[in-house]
């Protein structure tokens, strides 16, 4: 262990650490004090990890040394999930994975492209779309189609009500325990709308015992008439996951979208490959093996822009990070958003090369945790593959359709209020370039 019980960390680290600095420029933040080494004082509550190793020893040993204790709507559990609450959304988040793994979705995953088709069309007869808001619509009708079913109610409305209702300070970093009370009081009434809509489409499901595998819904439904699973277990999973889903996966199409109208010819081959693949057709997940371009075009995306850019945690039991002491109380965070611009383990990490990630066979390996996206350990995002399928057909369905391109003097501001999106991106959208233009 360290002779030095803390980690060194940029001047003016201490008691108010570096907060002010940090919220001048959040991300610039990150990436300088990197070179401060893989374990960085923020200040005397918070170390930032910088290395993969760390990552995974944080990320890994979640719900044990370390907790997570603001929930995804940014709402503070003292002391975090109850040890019995935990155990519950364990199993909960296990049942539901079932439905969000690769057999679910080949079987459920096919009315993905439908959605995506009747959504573009409607940009289309607009002409031009505010990005962000658009493609939250479309997202929360996906992720609410795969849970529920095609009858989603007023799902996807409340899932936007929600949304705005939310506490700041989703993303991490110190912020007061509690808000002031009429904003916690919407959040709780907006989340109880959401909540009695979902149960009654699970019921509406249950009574109607529709045949059709995958849909989530139908899976919990029989897990909870074999007690595996409560009622309210049931539904929290699937408000967690149309909540989790819909602003994160619309966040990185926006960002995807942006940098194929930047690289017109990037652009060009995954059209070229939709074109050769699907012949006019829309995508299904069993074209996914063959959309190899699309699909790291997405990678690459999540890569530079990672919609959940930190990831918190609180120390639990006593432990050490790098040889230093580790105290429970502390937090501890970790940034995708810095360890996806390493240089350490990717060629000029600012560069959008979606080829970095096709046909790895000469390259060096990457370390496990220097691409996390979807975060790691116990606790990793649960529609991790369901978000990557729906970002391709998407990206297949939209671009094999259509071409979008940044509306003219117009410029989105690179916003880390709530998750990283390109906040204000307008699109123009027309139809879809005759061959040989660009
Ligand atoms: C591009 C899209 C997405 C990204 C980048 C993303 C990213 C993440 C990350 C990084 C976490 C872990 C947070 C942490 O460690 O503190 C997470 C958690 C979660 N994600 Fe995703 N996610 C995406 C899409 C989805 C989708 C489509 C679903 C559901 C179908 C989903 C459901 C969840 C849930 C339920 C959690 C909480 C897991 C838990 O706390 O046990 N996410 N997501």
């Amino acid at each position: 262990m360290s002779s030095i019980s803390v980690p060194p960390g940029p001047p003016g680290t201490g008691r108010h650490g570096s907060r002010r600095a940090f919220d001048r420029d959040q991300l610039g933040f990150l990436l300088h004090q990197r070179q401060y080494g893989d374990l960085v004082r923020f200040d005397d509550e918070l170390y930032v990890v910088n290395s993969p190793v760390l990552a995974e020893k944080v990320l890994k040993h979640t719900n044990s040394t370390y907790t997570i204790t603001r929930d995804l709507l940014g709402d503070e559990a003292d002391g975090g999930r109850a040890s019995e609450d935990l155990a519950r959304w364990m199993r909960a988040r296990s049942l539901a994975g079932r439905g969000l793994n690769r057999s679910g979705l080949r079987a459920a995953g096919d009315g993905l492209a439908a959605t995506a088709a009747h959504h573009a069309e409607s940009w289309r007869a607009r002409g031009r779309i505010e990005a962000i808001p658009a493609l939250e619509e479309l997202s929360a009708r996906l992720i609410a189609e795969f849970c529920l079913g095609p009858e989603v109610g007023q799902v996807p409305a409340q899932v936007a009500r929600l949304q705005d209702a939310r506490l700041p300070g989703t993303v991490p970093l110190p912020l007061p325990a509690r808000w002031p009370s009429p904003r916690r009081r919407r959040l709780h009434r907006v989340g109880r709308e959401l909540t009695s809509e979902v149960s009654r489409l699970l019921d509406r499901r249950r009574r109607r015992q529709e045949d059709s595998p995958g849909v989530v819904a139908d899976l919990l439904n029989a897990a909870c008439d074999e007690d595996a699973i409560t009622r309210e277990g049931a539904i929290s999973i699937i408000v967690a996951n149309l909540f989790a889903a819909h602003e994160t996966t619309a966040a990185a199409l926006a960002w995807l979208f942006l940098l194929l109208d930047q690289h017109p010819q990037v652009r060009r081959r995954v059209l070229a490959e939709v074109d050769r693949e699907l012949a006019g057709r829309l995508p299904t997940a069993a074209d996914l093996p063959r959309l190899v371009v699309t699909e790291a075009v997405v990678k690459e995306t999540l890569r530079l822009y990672p919609p959940l850019w930190l990831l918190e945690r609180t120390v639990d039991q006593p432990t050490e990070l790098a040889g230093y002491p580790i105290r429970p109380g502390q937090r501890v965070a970790v940034s995708p958003f810095v360890l996806h611009r390493d240089p350490r383990h990717y060629d000029q990490p600012t560069a959008f090369r979606p080829d970095r990630w096709i046909d790895r066979s000469a390259a060096t390996p990457l370390p496990k945790y220097a691409f996390m996206p979807f975060g790691g350990g116990p606790r990793t995002c649960l529609g991790a593959h369901f978000g990557t399928v729906a970002m391709v057909i998407a990206t297949a369905t939209v671009i094999g359709r259509y071409r979008l391109s940044r509306t003219p003097g117009t410029t989105p501001a690179f916003s880390t209020r709530t998750i990283l999106q390109p906040q204000g991106l307008s699109l123009d959208i027309t139809g879809r370039p005759q061959d040989g233009e660009t």
